[in-house]
């Protein structure tokens, strides 16, 4: 994971790469650190913690620096200390690097430094590069051939920049892991994430795998990495992308719970041949797949019991991540349906790129179409709810479940339920007027060791996301459990107290679903109800306003969400940041 941005150019850019690292903190947020280039200094800062806290430290720096390059790391090898923190330096403190990606090989690449003298402060994997680069340019004093020596001796997914102390340039390099330059007048940005720098220039260059480039304030060379020179286009990207604002919420979590109200219908804005092929490629298949990670997965397990519902599809969801045990099972017959928010998550890239290499077609829906996701797949559908900061999805995965529904429906022709599907707007307006009702809830509950959510059918993946959500924001053990399942192991977890949210709106699933909260009280546990119809059996009730009955899942996550944030809050932490996580998991 982690974020690496960089600038050169006229401008001072200390102000540049700050506010360019904030964009990419939901990559991780561990450590932070950068390291300044100008004629007569070299110097690197670094500190555990985020970018506002190393901001507030070195914020009277009157640097005159207009060349830099930053990271906000998500931890994978080595503690969170700031040794570990990047930028890394080699051993004569003249080349400074930063490192997105694991090193695979760097055991052996260690060794080898060690012995020809070498000398390391971290524990990190990616410090071998500094030493790395160190050795080639002290050969050779070719920055070119140095860099392209470098990288062809790292394994794993690399993007990296470097620079050093007597060149007015920046080097970067990509393997896997995502790396993209902003245009600018006389100036280069270049970031993990384009909305590092989409307030500057929409004009950008994406770096492709096996690509370095080499950056100076006046020209920009790319290279593959055998040294070919590369001629690519310039790409203009939406500008509408740089209203990151947060200004009237607390958090951007509450903020992007709240953008809920407009996303069913952007989510729908589809255009109308690219959605009409998708629909076709997904009547041609013989075999269909669903694949996603987090809460993009609660999606695919929808989406399959959409298709079932609806056009009477068969599918199969899978973890990304467990998506090799039935590559067998893949050919030129299958559809592989990625969905992801960010279109960078390492495990599902892998599986598309498997998937793909068996001959399958491969789609996606996605809501950063400026990822690798989008480049590597035959079609892509956007989910438009713009970006999405705060680490806990909330509003990708209701585009991600209107967009499913639009696909079902229309796979189905019907398009009465279409027109209703529209007009959610309305009731999504309503759920969010619990707010109020909530945080009472969540008062209540915020001290709860174990917390259960139960659902049937549709019901279900809500419940898996509910206790995602709880889960991560609040750091609460909470769980997802088909209704159906209690008796077959968790009601052994019921205790005197134990709360239990039983998402049970008044469809075909509401009164078995009501049994089996009976059968959770009768045995101690406290049961929310979450429905339009009250009943006595709850101890508490969350009423949701009557919708066709098979969207209450787009409705009902909503209070989830909201009772998540709100005992976060009652718990003193922060909901834009948990703990050991990143919004953008670039790892294997
Ligand atoms: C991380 C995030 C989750 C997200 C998952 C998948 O774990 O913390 O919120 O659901 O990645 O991300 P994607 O961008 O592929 O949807």
């Amino acid at each position: 994971m982690c974020g690496i941005v960089g600038y050169i150019g006229h401008r001072n850019c200390f102000p540049i790469l700050i506010k360019g690292l904030k964009r990419v903190e939901y990559r991780g947020y561990d450590s932070v650190g950068l390291a300044l280039l100008s004629r007569d200094s070299f110097e690197v800062f670094k500190k555990v913690g985020k970018v506002n806290e190393l901001e507030g430290e070195i914020s009277n720096l009157s640097s005159n620096s207009c060349l830099g390059i930053a990271h906000t790391r998500w931890a994978t090898h080595g503690g969170i200390t700031e040794e570990n923190a990047h930028p890394h330096v080699d051993c004569s403190k003249g080349i400074a690097i930063v490192h997105n990606g694991i090193i695979e090989n760097c055991n052996e690449l260690k060794e080898e430094l060690i012995l020809k003298g070498h000398t390391f402060l971290s524990e990190t994997d990616s410090e071998i590069i500094a030493h790395i680069l160190e050795e080639e340019y002290k050969s050779n004093k070719d920055y070119i051939k140095a860099t392209l020596n470098t990288v062809s001796k790292l394994k794993g997914s690399f993007a990296l920049l470097a620079v050093i102390k007597d060149l007015e340039l920046i080097i970067g390099a990509r393997l896997d892991s995502p790396l993209t330059i902003g245009i600018g007048k006389d100036e280069y940005f270049v970031s993990s994430d384009i909305l590092s720098f989409i307030e500057y220039t929409d004009d950008v260059i994406f770096l492709n795998n096996r690509e370095v480039c080499f950056i100076k304030r006046d020209s920009l060379t790319l290279m593959n990495f055998d040294g070919s020179e590369i001629k690519r286009d310039i790409v203009k990207v939406a500008k509408e992308l740089s209203d990151l604002s947060n200004k009237v919420f607390e958090h951007y979590t509450l903020k992007e719970i709240h953008e809920q109200t407009q996303v069913v219908r952007l989510a729908l804005l589809q255009d109308e041949k690219r959605f009409k092929t998708f629909l076709e490629g997904i009547k041609r298949a013989k075999k269909i797949y669903f694949t996603g990670c987090g809460t993009s997965y609660h999606a695919c397990v929808l989406a399959t019991y959409l298709l079932a519902k609806f056009p009477k599809l068969t599918s199969e969801a899978l973890i990304a991540s467990e998506f090799d045990s039935i590559f067998e099972l893949i050919d030129k017959d299958t559809l592989l349906i990625a969905i992801s928010q960010s279109g960078e998550t390492a495990d599902l890239l892998s599986c598309v790129r498997e998937a793909k290499a068996k001959g399958a077609k491969v789609f996606a829906l996605v809501n950063n179409v400026n990822s690798s996701l989008v480049r590597e797949v035959d079609l892509f559908l956007p989910l438009n709810c713009g970006p999405e900061v705060g680490v806990a999805a909330t509003k990708s995965f209701i585009a991600q479940l209107a967009l499913l529904y639009l696909i079902s429906l229309s796979l189905k022709g019907d398009n009465s339920m279409i027109k209703e599907l529209y007009n959610l707007s309305n009731s999504i307006e309503e759920v969010l007027k619990l707010e109020e009702d909530i945080k009472r809830l969540a008062l209540k509950y915020k001290d709860s060791k174990d917390f259960y959510f139960i659902g049937r059918a549709l019901h279900y993946p809500i419940a898996l996301e509910g206790a995602l959500k709880l889960k991560e924001l609040s750091y609460i053990h909470a769980e997802g459990l088909a209704a159906g399942e209690l008796k077959h192991g968790p009601l052994a977890l019921i205790s005197d107290g134990t709360p239990t949210l039983a998402i049970n709106p008044s469809d075909e699933t509401y009164q078995r679903t009501l049994n089996n909260a009976s059968e959770m009280k009768a045995r101690g546990a406290k049961i929310i109800g979450l429905s339009d119809e009250n009943n006595s059996l709850y101890d508490d009730f969350i009423k949701i306003p009557k919708v066709m009955e098979v969207f209450y899942p787009i409705i009902e996550v909503i209070p989830l969400q909201l009772l998540a944030y709100y005992v976060t809050l009652q718990r003193k932490l922060n909901p834009d940041y948990p703990r050991n996580l990143a919004k953008s998991v670039t790892v294997p």
